[in-house]
């Protein structure tokens, strides 16, 4: 929620955009309804959600988005600029190019072609069209990718093979080389990787999938949407997950998404692309649109995105957290992506030394934690568990995930998700540790005794 003073801050801002054109005659929309009215409904049906901007929601990939965003999207979105062509929203175009450059300054890429997106979804489509106009025919992804590829496939016509992951959820490198393998002589592939998977932030080994160029061709597109930015702290992860991390920078086209850990407001992703010439963009992205860019002072971003209409206000709020956050290795942003991380693996230790729970990986990759509770029934104890940290203020999730048993037969499970994505999570991984064990052991409890029982 928006602190007090950056209120204040927001209101004189305010006044001083009502000056914004002198010369013009002052004007302030008219209409015969009041808002008063409706505002208030509006706050009561929004006390109808979780509470996603609270340090005690750890649930979904849902984090907050920070003052500065709020305030700067409030006040871009009321010019309403639209990113298509330069003249529908110059300031807003030259603070995305800005944006965009950081985001590729930060993968060392000098030449490059980017803009945002409406979110993931849309990015690694775009990627994917583009890989598809430059001749490949098939997608490879690993069980652990997030579904929205396969439906990309099938929107792209292009055929869709699948690898196993390994136990950590990432995908398994040679499960890869042996797909690779039995492709026939006309597939050509691209190669989708995961930086930060959606069940559990898992990292494909993408210092594996490379070192299988040497014997087959294929190009490699990273959905780094929710882990991009974890570049930034490659050092601090764990070794195989740094060693992945250093080969990013070598991926054909990159999808990461500022309105998962960036801090903004949903409606904001990112495409990065590399090795596109700007004869094969233009024969790609070139359509007719005779009344849309007539200022040629500046790019027109539209000309060369999927997307037609984009808010200009996105890039405001981006451009600004950008201002306060920079993408630097030692700045305030990698610290809070640290400090999430550092939540994640406290809390895994936490939940490891407790007999009835248990881990579905040991080690988080980034900032999210899989558990369940060791019971006759995993998923009712699950829910029950869901249930009453939500009863006591703490906001969770959950996630179907396969578990092996003892006897090594694998089954599918209802588990708690947890996604620690806030820099406050930090602060209270000990209180929501303490929560998680005390409600489990009670839960664990009551199915050893209706064991005993029967
Ligand atoms: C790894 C990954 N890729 C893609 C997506 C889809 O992104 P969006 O929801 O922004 O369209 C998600 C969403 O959670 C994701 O986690």
């Amino acid at each position: 929620m928006l602190s007090r003073k950056n209120l204040e801050i927001l209101v004189a801002a305010q006044k001083r955009l009502y000056c914004t054109f002198p010369e013009l005659p002052s004007f302030e929309q008219r209409w015969d309804f009041e808002t008063d009215g409706v505002i208030q409904a509006l706050l009561t049906r929004l006390g109808d959600n979780d509470p996603y901007f609270h340090p005690r929601y750890a649930g979904h990939m849902s984090g907050y988005v920070c003052d500065v965003a709020v305030m700067s999207y409030f006040l871009a979105m009321q010019f309403n600029p639209n990113n298509h062509s330069y003249d529908g929203g110059r300031a807003t175009t030259k603070m995305e190019v800005e944006c965009l450059d950081s985001m590729a300054r930060m993968l060392d890429w000098n030449h490059y072609q980017g803009h945002l997106t409406s979110g993931g979804t849309i990015g690694n489509l775009e990627a994917l069209w583009i890989h598809r106009a430059l001749g490949a025919n098939t997608v490879i992804c690993s069980k652990g990718a997030h579904f929205t590829h396969k439906r990309a496939a099938n929107i792209l016509d292009l055929k869709y093979l699948e690898v196993d992951v390994t136990k950590d959820g990432s995908l398994c490198s040679i499960a890869l080389s042996g797909v690779l393998a039995a492709l026939e002589a006309t597939d050509v592939p691209v190669v989708v990787c995961t930086l930060g998977t959606t069940l559990n932030g898992a990292i494909d080994p993408l210092d594996e999938i490379f070192s299988l160029k040497a014997e087959h061709d294929f190009k490699v597109h990273v959905d780094a949407a929710y882990g991009g930015y974890f570049y930034l702290i490659r050092a601090r992860l764990a070794g195989r997950n740094r060693k992945a991390f250093d080969f990013l920078p070598a991926a054909d086209s990159i999808v990461i998404d500022p309105h998962k850990h960036g801090l903004q407001g949903f409606g904001c992703g990112a495409l990065l692309l590399r090795g596109v010439s700007e004869s094969t963009s233009q024969a790609i992205y070139t359509h007719d649109s005779p009344y849309t860019y007539f200022d040629r002072r500046g790019i027109s971003i539209g000309e060369k995105t999927l997307e037609c209409s984009r808010p200009g206000a996105a890039a405001a709020a981006l451009w600004a957290t950008m201002q306060c956050l920079p993408l630097e290795e030692e700045g305030e942003f990698s610290r809070v992506l640290l400090s999430c991380h550092t939540a994640a693996v406290k809390m895994s230790e936490l939940l490891f030394a407790v007999d009835d729970v248990r881990l579905v990986v040991r080690e988080p990759a980034l900032d999210i934690v899989v558990f369940y509770i060791e019971c006759a029934d995993i998923s009712a104890a699950t829910r029950q568990l869901y249930e009453q940290l939500k009863a006591s203020g703490f906001y969770v999730a959950m996630a179907d995930c396969d578990i092996s048993s003892e006897t090594g037969v694998f089954r599918e499970v209802s588990c708690i998700r947890l996604t620690l994505m806030k820099k406050e999570h930090l602060a209270m991984v000990d209180e929501l540790a303490d929560q998680i064990i005390r409600l489990s052991k009670c839960i664990a409890d009551e199915y050893r005794s209706q064991y005993q029982a029967l």
